[in-house]
């Protein structure tokens, strides 16, 4: 215990293809090196929480909104958040509003205070739609720029300026106007559309493993989902069959941000 509360930082994320892990740490580290950093799903992910002051809340955005296994996460420990100072950390594709706003206005319900929110543009996790396609260079260039903008914020909140990103009210009619309000059906409950290609899954137990909502199972040696999806997209981009489609019909390229930033 005594070693936790060395630190005044701690992380918290969701990351699903690794680019919301990626900047979550690269900021830690350059705010409180060593503070403890954790998967949401992991089981000290609550009690991490509650032995820190300020948090970094981090998590990929998904149709202009805070996934669901966040929102739960935050609601199913209202009390953990009293007093906390949060920053909110969220990764895009392309565009969100206010997806750091997202989950900052559930958490100033649960009483935390909002230290700041950051937005860092990273590579499509979505890898089974031909319109996201990026080449290798292109997703180079995205977490180069993200890595620049970290360094440029531990600056700021060093000297005690934290970014606003995604807080304000344009940004929320622009995440509602622009996405939520079309998309919310999707994000709304957890997600029944996993699909598993029978003819091509092995049974080899991957995505089962690699779950944070352990919704797939393997039966009868396929891979099989039960409807509590997170849509995070780890599953998809690690099957060594490329049997998993959510999105789109087909994977194209898979995703995973620890092959373009070398670590
Ligand atoms: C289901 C889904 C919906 C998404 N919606 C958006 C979106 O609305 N806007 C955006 O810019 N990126 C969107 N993305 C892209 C991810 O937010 C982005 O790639 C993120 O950095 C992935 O982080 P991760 O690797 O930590 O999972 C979406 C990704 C998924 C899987
Ligand atoms: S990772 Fe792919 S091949 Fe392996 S069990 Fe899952 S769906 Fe089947
Ligand atoms: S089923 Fe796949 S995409 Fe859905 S939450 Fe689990 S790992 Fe993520």
């Amino acid at each position: 215990m005594g070693e936790v509360m060395e630190h005044e930082f701690c992380a918290v994320y969701l990351s699903g293809t690794g680019n919301t892990k990626f900047c979550v740490s690269r900021l830690l580290k350059l705010l409180d090196e060593g503070a403890p950093c954790v998967a949401i799903e992991d089981m000290v992910a609550s009690s991490t929480v509650a032995a820190h002051e300020k948090i970094v809340l981090g998590y990929p955005v998904q149709y202009s909104n805070a996934p669901k296994l966040v929102r739960d996460f935050i609601l199913q420990n209202m009390e953990l958040w009293r007093g906390k100072r949060v920053l909110c950390l969220a990764t895009m594709g392309a565009f969100s509003g206010d997806g750091a706003g997202c989950a900052a206005r559930l958490l100033k319900k649960c009483g935390a205070k909002i230290l700041g929110g950051l937005h860092l543009k990273m590579p499509d996790s979505v890898c089974d739609s031909k319109l996201l396609e990026k080449s290798g260079e292109e997703k180079r260039d995205l977490i180069r720029r993200a890595e620049e903008k970290i360094g440029h914020v531990a600056e700021g909140i060093k000297g005690g300026k934290y970014p606003r990103d995604g807080l304000g009210f344009f940004a929320h009619i622009a995440g509602l106007f622009g996405q939520r309000l079309w998309f919310y059906g999707k994000t709304r409950k957890y997600c029944d559309k996993l699909k598993i290609d029978g003819a091509r899954c092995v049974g080899c137990g991957v995505c089962a493993r690699l779950c944070p909502m352990k919704n797939l199972t393997v039966e009868g040696g396929v891979a099989v989902p039960h409807g509590k999806c997170t849509m995070c997209y780890r599953c998809i981009s690690r099957c060594p069959q490329r049997a998993i489609t959510l999105v789109g019909k087909e994977v194209v390229e898979q995703y995973r941000a620890e092959e373009f930033v070398g670590e």
